[in-house]
């Protein structure tokens, strides 16, 4: 008997109207993966991740965190009971400041604290995502970059086991790219799984153990990097069909 994976994902199914976004994914996370959801625009992955953590309502399907189904519970609930993520569009708090934004993520986690400890607590999340420099200004005078590492801070520090990145490496220049990349290996490296969509195939070669691609709604390949992108279908849905 193998022992059932951190995340099973089973038959998770969402239409939009007439529009068949998600319609039946299955995925496994192994406890201590990373694994790379890819696929070209409009293809479901960030719907995905909406349904994962209760964002939006399920049609049908299952999404059981170490056995514990998450499919009908709120937002918040997924969030304790330690899955946390970032968005595909940066959604930090403006008004508050840098570290308030991570004190929030702190407080309303899998492990909430009083305000008091809540701040000195993320002193070292600021310091791990680069941002004990500005932890006192505000949100709204941050850099692209930075309120994408507010994003990530907040979310580890809801203490997550596992952590969803939508395209959290999307706009970061090349040596932004690299430090984002060790950044995101030492999460993974501390006992964070990670599922991360991502546009940037150099990431998700140097990441990823795993990588499944989805195309109009569903799942169209799974499997090692390297073999998951030279697939020629996987060339087909992302280039059309000429130009493969
Ligand atoms: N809340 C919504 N209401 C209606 N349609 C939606 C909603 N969210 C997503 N869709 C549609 O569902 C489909 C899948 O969208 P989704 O955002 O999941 O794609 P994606 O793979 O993340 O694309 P991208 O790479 O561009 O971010 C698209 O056609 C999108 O327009
Ligand atoms: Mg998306």
């Amino acid at each position: 008997m193998t022992a059932e994976p951190l995340l099973a994902i089973r038959g998770l199914r969402k239409s939009f109207g007439g529009l068949q976004a998600v319609r039946g994914v299955d995925l496994d996370v192994a406890d201590g993966a990373i694994v790379g959801l890819i696929g070209p625009n409009g293809s479901g992955k960030t719907t995905v991740l909406n349904l994962v953590t209760g964002e939006i309502a399920a049609d049908g399907g299952s999404v059981r965190l170490a056995g514990q189904e998450m499919i009908g519970l709120p937002a918040f609930r997924v969030c304790r009971s330690r899955i946390a993520r970032t968005f595909q569009l940066v959604r930090i708090l403006p008004g508050m400041t840098t570290r308030e934004n991570v004190m929030v993520g702190r407080l309303f986690g899998a492990e909430p604290t009083t305000p008091a400890r809540a701040r000195d607590e993320v002193g070292a999340l600021l310091e791990c995502v680069g941002l004990a420099a500005r932890a006192d200004q505000a949100g709204s005078q941050l850099t692209y970059i930075d309120q994408k590492r507010v994003e990530l801070a907040r979310a580890l520090a809801t203490r997550p086991r596992v952590l969803l990145l939508d395209e959290w490496l999307a706009g970061l220049n090349p040596s932004e790219l690299q430090i984002g990349i060790a950044l995101i290996r030492r999460l993974r490296d501390e006992g964070v799984t990670i599922v991360m969509i991502e546009h940037v195939m150099e990431a998700i070669r140097a990441l990823c153990d795993h990588v499944v691609v989805m195309s109009a709604g569903a799942l169209i390949a799974s499997g090692a990097p390297d073999a998951v992108l030279s697939d020629p279908e996987v060339a087909r849905v992302y280039l059309g069909e000429d130009d493969a």
